[in-house]
């Protein structure tokens, strides 16, 4: 359908420099580029590097994208951007190339928050999200867990870590078992050939006690020091360590905690969808986990395909085309780059 709006979505949060085109719920064009090569020396992001490599990659990549989506970008109804939250620098490039763009092409701009724009991405895969709906944020930056009714209106946090994310737990781990940055591709992949039930990693924030204050909440850390602590054992008394065992086994720890409280949290308010997102929704055992879990609670989940759940801008641009065929007030010119936007602000 024509009358669908265009919008074109920019994400510079963190190391990729994500810009998407979409027609309503219609992908044309996901164009990415990362500069996570520059970083995995170091061991995680480092924001200087990200912000530079967002400059120089951002114009070459919204021309790809355009290219790809066969599309004039005089033909675009509304430019989205995210506003947050995410690394100040890295964020100004992408709000200053998106004011720049709306202001070039005279149309409307969206600064929007880029934990929604994960949940709205998968209206690009599977149609219209369920409303309500709850959605299960993990990602390297946040763990979450949302009740959302109108994904461009807000989101209703339930729960969220106490500590570390999900991502950053993989990472870390990752880090301390030798493997590369970010780690939670390669200890998905490592998982596989390793036995889930070798260690008995614990469980963050499920013994009845931490359940009365914090049952929809997460705690990665102490898991993180188990494995730690593990490690340390099996160097001292000079045993191999088996990189694929204490990969399924962590994971394993990760996937029970995060499928068990979304289930919960769902069944608490009677929701019948789940929805994942965020890069850590690319594993593959969280995502057969939740599927068989969900199943047998009688609740439908839905995920993203892996590569539209790591940061992108496709993300952007399918919450943009949502608040534009919703009718909702685009934002100000001068609308900021907001590292901490709240979870509940949805367009700044
Ligand atoms: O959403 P995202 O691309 O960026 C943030 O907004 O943080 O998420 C990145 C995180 C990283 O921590 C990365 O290790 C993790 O997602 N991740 C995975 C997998 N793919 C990416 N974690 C576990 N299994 C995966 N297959
Ligand atoms: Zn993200």
């Amino acid at each position: 359908m024509t009358d669908e709006p265009l919008v074109l979505g920019i994400e510079t949060s963190c190391d990729e420099t994500g810009v998407g085109i979409v027609r309503g719920h219609t992908l044309l064009a996901d164009t990415v580029a990362s500069s996570v090569a520059e970083h995995a020396r170091f061991g995680g992001v480092v924001p200087e590097v990200a912000s530079r490599a967002h400059l120089e990659a951002m114009v070459p990549t919204i021309e790809r994208a355009a290219e790809t989506a066969g599309i004039s970008l005089s033909d675009v109804d509304a430019v989205a951007v995210t506003s947050g939250p995410g690394l100040a620098g890295a964020l100004l490039v992408g709000v200053a190339s998106a004011k720049a763009l709306a202001l070039g092409l005279g149309k409307p701009i969206y600064g929007v928050n880029h934990l929604a724009a994960h949940v709205a991405v998968d209206q690009l895969e599977h149609g219209p999200l369920p409303e309500p709906c709850l959605a299960m944020l993990v990602s390297g930056g946040h763990s979450s867990l949302l009740e959302v009714t109108d994904v461009t209106v807000g989101v209703e946090p339930m729960g969220s870590t106490i500590d570390d994310a999900a991502g950053e737990a993989f990472d870390k781990v990752a880090r301390l078992l030798g493997l590369p940055f970010p780690g939670g591709p390669h200890i998905d992949k490592q998982a596989r050939s390793g036995n889930s039930v070798a260690i008995d990693f614990p469980r963050g924030l499920t013994s009845r006690k931490d359940l009365e204050r914090h049952r929809f909440d997460f705690s990665f850390s102490g898991l993180k020091t188990a494995v730690a602590r593990w490690v340390e054992a099996q160097q001292r008394a000079g045993t191999p360590i088996d990189v694929a065992d204490v990969a399924a086994s962590f994971q394993e720890a990760v996937c029970d905690v995060l499928t068990r409280k979304a289930i919960d949290a769902a069944t608490s308010r009677g929701i019948e969808d789940i929805l994942i997102g965020g890069g850590v929704a690319a594993n593959s055992r969280l995502r057969a986990m939740a599927e068989e879990r969900a199943t047998a609670a009688g609740i439908r989940v839905r995920v993203p395909r892996p590569g539209l759940c790591t940061d992108n801008g496709a993300m952007v641009a399918a919450l943009g085309a949502e608040l534009v065929a919703r009718g909702r007030t685009p934002s100000m010119l001068d609308l900021p780059a907001d590292s901490s936007m709240p979870l509940t602000t949805v367009v700044a």
